[in-house]
């Protein structure tokens, strides 16, 4: 075991970890935020996104070594100072961008990168980059409305 440093949600923290501790797990198990969800074994599912030094990164497909020293934003870290939702997470309540929710804190999280990238992609670059996130539950329609309209942005596009 060996102690890790990072700065998670704008606190620095310490947690143990083994050389093999994925960075979810040292998020979920380590530090109690279990707002990261887990929804595969493969890296395929994207429930896991958080910022890692301002870039979406899937945290089951890093160790927790590997982001020492990194600056790590979780799903915790998205609400307002007040505890109010963000702009990104009230356009998904107010959009009904959420079902079950499982998928919900890597969608928001992987919607903020593109967005403080991309402040008004278009509907098919929000599409290609949520292909790392699935959802099986809304369709993907409302989530892609939802971070039009975080964009400021309307969507004219049909239903899937
Ligand atoms: S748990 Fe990380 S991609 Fe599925
Ligand atoms: S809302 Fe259920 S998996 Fe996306």
């Amino acid at each position: 075991m060996r102690k890790v440093t990072m700065t998670v949600n704008g606190k620095s923290v310490s947690a143990e970890a083994e050389g093999r501790t994925l960075l979810v797990e040292f998020l979920r198990e380590g530090l109690g935020l279990t707002g990261t969800h887990v929804g595969c074994d493969t890296s395929q599912c994207g429930a896991c996104v958080v910022h890692v030094d301002g870039r979406a990164v899937k945290s089951c497909s890093i160790f927790a070594l590997e982001a020492e020293g990194a600056e790590v934003r979780t799903i915790e870290g998205m609400a307002n100072e007040d505890g109010s939702l963000s702009p990104i997470q009230k356009a998904f309540q107010d959009h009904h961008g959420l079902q079950c929710g499982f998928c919900t804190p890597g969608m928001v999280m992987s919607a903020a990168a593109l967005l403080a990238e991309t402040p008004k992609p278009t509907e098919a670059e929000v599409r290609h980059h949520l292909e790392g996130n699935l959802c099986r539950c809304t369709g993907y329609h409302n989530i892609v409305k939802a971070i039009m309209a975080a964009s400021g942005q309307e969507m004219q596009v049909a239903a899937e």
